[in-house]
């Protein structure tokens, strides 16, 4: 037992935004560059702090590493075979899994509808938004089968874990953590420190009884509330939600994943029953409309390991006042304006007095730079008001001197948009395909000035 008086109270500031911790105040936060982040906080330092570790470490002792079994990780499936995909094949017993995103995107319905549909799994749901109630009229909602699942409405940790080791569930979800509380720690429900012991107590809980958890954790869009950003380092999986909230489609989306890939998603639309699966979202993302619009192309990017195609939309017109406009949907803006220069300087289309609209198709966000050229054929096409075929397609990145280059596995990307009824698909000329592609025809191009004339002819 430590000495009493031997510890100091000292003040450490905290970056509510990605958690890091200064010995002073700064108006910016040199980790993740935000301002007016900082949160005052008592730290009890010196020998009267007991340090906690976040895994039970009761008993264990170093182990060679050749000596340690290599048996595959104990993997449950859940109620989706879109989420069991994102998690790498099933939650692994004992994990936790945070769903992060914005309010309102899905992610109790989600969560709630997981263990609807695997009554088998015994589930405890501990809701710190919603009354008991209004969970049993979502239930209603969803359908399934709730014969099997237990819900609690209660926001103080210390109740939640006594309670969770008595139901010894199959499956545990939180939602949310921003409402949970612990005594230990004495600071308001949602704020950095409570939000840190929340998620490290469940992730104790889930180490030492083998429950998988699933916390959900909200992201604002201002980001300026502590958020998930602390929470990704402390949690196993991170699955994050997105979504524009007027249109129906949801990407849910693997950033962190120490037990699979990340980077893999999963395309969901929400429905008056919940959230549906789509399996083929490339068919829900192409176009709806008849031949002939301008302003239209498709992209074949890559998430992970599967390819999607999606349509990328541009308008582009006379800028009424004296400032053209550049707004982007889905895409990165710089990017946008990076890619509208390289047109004006390496290929001479005058668009900088020109307004300049981009929008993904189905509320994708997009950042492989696959994209590029079906961005800047777009624009090209609705500048020109020429439209582009809609069985051909693009991936390539845009360099800054006009070149198009080549991007990772365009032969995939490429057999993908055969089977989904593409003739032609455009990639770099400096794309190597080690076998040939069935039936699609591959249009190489080597820079902007290629494209153009293989486009518009
Ligand atoms: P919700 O899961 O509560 O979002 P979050 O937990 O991320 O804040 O979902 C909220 C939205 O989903 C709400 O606007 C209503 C809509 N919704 C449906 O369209 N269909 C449904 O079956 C359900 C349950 C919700
Ligand atoms: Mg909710």
């Amino acid at each position: 037992m430590a000495v009493k008086g031997s510890s100091k109270v000292k003040t450490l500031w905290f970056c509510s935004n990605c958690g890091n911790e200064y010995s002073k105040w700064m108006g910016k936060c040199p980790a993740c560059g935000e301002w007016n982040t900082m949160v005052e906080r008592e730290a009890v330092t010196g020998s009267s702090t007991k340090r906690v570790s976040s895994l039970p470490s009761d008993g264990r002792k170093p182990v060679r590493l050749q000596d340690v079994s290599s048996t595959a990780e104990d993997r449950i499936s859940l109620g989706s075979s879109e989420v069991d995909r994102l998690l790498g094949g099933g939650l692994v017993k004992g994990s936790l899994v945070l769903i992060g995103g914005e309010p309102g995107i899905g992610k109790s319905t989600l969560s709630l509808q997981l263990p609807l549909l695997r009554p088998e799994l015994k589930t405890l749901y501990v809701t710190g938004e919603e009354s008991v109630r209004q969970v049993k009229m979502r239930a209603d909602r969803l359908g399934g089968d709730s014969s099997n699942c237990f819900i609690y409405s209660e926001t103080l940790m210390e109740n939640i874990l006594s309670e969770a080791e008595s139901i010894a569930p199959d499956l545990m979800i939180v939602d949310s953590v921003q409402t949970m509380y612990s005594q230990n720690v004495e600071s308001t429900a949602g704020s950095v420190t409570q939000i840190k012991e929340t998620a490290s107590s469940l992730l104790r809980f889930a180490k030492e009884s083998g429950i998988p958890v699933i916390l959900i954790g909200h992201i604002t869009k201002e980001g300026s509330i502590a958020g998930p950003k602390i929470l990704e380092h402390i949690v196993d999986v991170v699955l994050q939600f997105e979504g524009e909230n007027r249109g129906s489609y949801r990407v849910l989306r693997s950033i962190k994943n120490r037990f699979g890939s990340t980077s893999e998603l999963a395309v969901f639309e929400m429905t008056g029953k919940g959230l549906r699966e789509v399996e083929n979202p490339s068919e829900m993302l192409i176009p709806m409309h008849e031949d002939g619009l301008s302003g239209t192309s498709i992209a074949a990017m890559l998430d992970g390991t599967r390819p999607l195609l999606f349509e990328v939309q541009a308008l582009v017109s006379s800028a009424v006042y004296g400032t053209a406009q550049r707004s982007a949907t889905g895409f990165d803006v710089r990017r946008l304006n990076m890619l509208l220069a390289v047109l004006e300087r390496r290929a001479g289309f005058r668009l900088s007095q020109k307004d300049v609209f981009l929008n993904m198709a189905g509320g994708l966000k997009v950042s492989d730079p696959a994209c590029d050229m079906a961005v800047v054929s777009s624009v090209l096409s609705s500048n020109f008001d020429y439209p582009i075929p809609r069985d051909v397609c693009f991936a390539g990145e845009v360099g800054l001197s006009g070149e198009i280059r080549p991007v990772s596995q365009a032969a995939r990307r490429a057999s993908e948009a055969g089977r989904l009824g593409f003739s032609k698909i455009f990639v770099s000329s400096y794309c190597k395909f080690d076998h040939k592609i069935e039936g699609i025809e591959i249009v190489k191009v080597a820079d902007i000035p290629a494209l153009v004339r293989a486009l518009f002819k």
